[in-house]
């Protein structure tokens, strides 16, 4: 058996994957969602951490709370989508080490550090596990749209009220009509953004 991804799979998640903004009227099964997160959380955060906290918004009536909050740009395609995906980070994400880091007390390194600096790792490490978790969707045939035109405060306030999540970014998920694309823009080559030495 080959262990590296086959030229299809290589389209699949990276050269053909593209940014979504219309939705097929395509429903996405919970049981995919959990099967998505199930390959996401895998990825790694330091201190195996794991901020992220997601909340999917299926419901016609969760869409309605979430559409005060979104840029006019991305209302209609976040209410045609089958699911969105708000990517979540527990700012006391260090409550769960003791399960998550079991071999050391990693909890009190970060346990006493200014609010500041915790919102700065979580985001670090959520932001990883919201790459994952778009990989993980199109690994297994979902689209993505991800989208920070919004008002964080009014997602917090409507979703996470009374918890120590904050939203960092939305993603829509589903699958998207490819004829509805906008042309790939360019990305930069290796010498324009790599060195080795
Ligand atoms: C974190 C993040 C935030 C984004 N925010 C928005 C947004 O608010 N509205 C929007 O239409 N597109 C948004 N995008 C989409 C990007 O413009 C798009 O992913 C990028 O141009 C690459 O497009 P491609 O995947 O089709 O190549 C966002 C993408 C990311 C990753």
């Amino acid at each position: 058996m080959s262990n590296v991804l086959n030229g299809d799979d290589l389209d699949l998640i990276f050269r053909c994957a593209r940014t979504h903004n219309v939705w097929l009227d395509q429903p996405v099964e919970d049981a995919l969602l959990q099967q998505v997160y199930d390959l996401a959380k895998m990825g790694p955060t330091s201190a195996n951490m794991c901020p992220m906290r997601i909340v999917f918004v299926k419901s016609r009536e969760a869409k309605e709370k979430l559409k005060p909050a979104l840029d006019a740009g991305n209302v209609d395609k976040t209410m045609k989508a089958p699911v969105t995906a708000i990517i979540g980070m527990d700012i006391r994400f260090y409550d769960k080490l003791p399960k998550l880091f079991p071999h050391a007390d990693a909890k009190s390194w970060f346990k006493d550090l200014p609010e500041n600096a915790l919102e700065y790792i979580a985001l670090r490490n959520c932001s990883l596990q919201g790459a994952y978790f778009m990989l993980a969707a199109r690994a297994l045939g979902l689209d993505c749209g991800p989208m920070s035109g919004f008002d964080n405060a009014k997602v917090d306030e409507a979703f996470f009220a009374g918890t120590t999540i904050k939203s960092n970014f939305l993603c829509n998920l589903g699958h998207g009509y490819p004829s509805k694309l906008y042309p790939r823009s360019p990305r930069l080559g290796f010498e324009e953004a790599c060195k080795v030495v």
